[in-house]
């Protein structure tokens, strides 16, 4: 074990998100994370998908040492160094113009609503005609009763921030259809999140 920032949460839900991720992404392509934190995401997926250029990237400058240790201790060589990025800036501080996808986790309720709208319009500014938008986390759904956990992890985040809190996933399918995508995937995930996946509208 290192020394270096560590997110039980990430640690216990890379493996069934790199699941998901080997089913719905093809072999190889160029990948923009939003909100990276630790990095321990962008370290195991880019090397269990070694045909993808990881690009991950932080609102937090001061992560990007932390995202490359954990790269390195990884030993994956196909993770670029962590850009600065904060979802509400427009434009997008962006090398590449283009992702074949842009892949975000667990920021929508830890973050003021407008980030959703952000995180949509940057997402199809960004992305190839055919790329994919994917976002994980927990969400709120109509006709779906809230875990007990998930009630009361909204309710937490509401008291540290009432701009927080879990989003409805009608709420971001509206807002994502605002800014041209719709939600082409639905994976129900343990511990009662879910993996969207959101495309350009045909
Ligand atoms: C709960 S952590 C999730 C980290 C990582 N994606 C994971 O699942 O382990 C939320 C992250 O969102 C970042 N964040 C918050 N607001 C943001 C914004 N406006 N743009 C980009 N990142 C943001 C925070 O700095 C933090 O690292």
């Amino acid at each position: 074990m290192n020394n270096l920032p560590f997110s039980p949460a990430a640690e216990r839900n890379k493996h069934p998100i790199l699941d998901i991720l080997r089913r719905v992404l093809p072999a190889q392509g160029r990948l923009l994370e939003i909100a990276s934190g630790t990095g321990q995401h962008a370290a195991w997926f880019a090397t269990a998908l070694p045909g993808w250029q990881w690009q991950p990237s932080e609102a937090q400058a001061h992560s990007a040492p932390v995202i490359a240790a954990w790269a390195a201790e990884a030993g994956a060589h196909n993770v670029l160094p962590a850009l600065t990025l904060d979802v509400l800036a427009t434009p997008w501080p962006l090398p590449d113009t283009r992702y074949d996808a842009i892949y975000c986790a667990n920021l929508l309720h830890i973050a003021p609503w407008p980030v959703c709208a952000a995180l949509m319009e940057g997402a199809a500014r960004h992305l190839t005609p055919d790329g994919l938008l994917i976002t994980y986390g927990p969400y709120l759904e109509d006709g779906v009763p809230t875990s007990p956990g998930n009630q009361s992890f909204d309710a937490s985040l509401r008291a540290q921030d009432p701009g927080w809190g879990l989003r409805r996933r009608e709420d971001v399918a509206q807002v994502a259809q605002s800014a041209g995508l719709v939600q082409r995937e639905r994976h129900a995930m343990p511990a009662n999140n879910l993996l969207l996946v959101w495309g350009r509208e045909p």
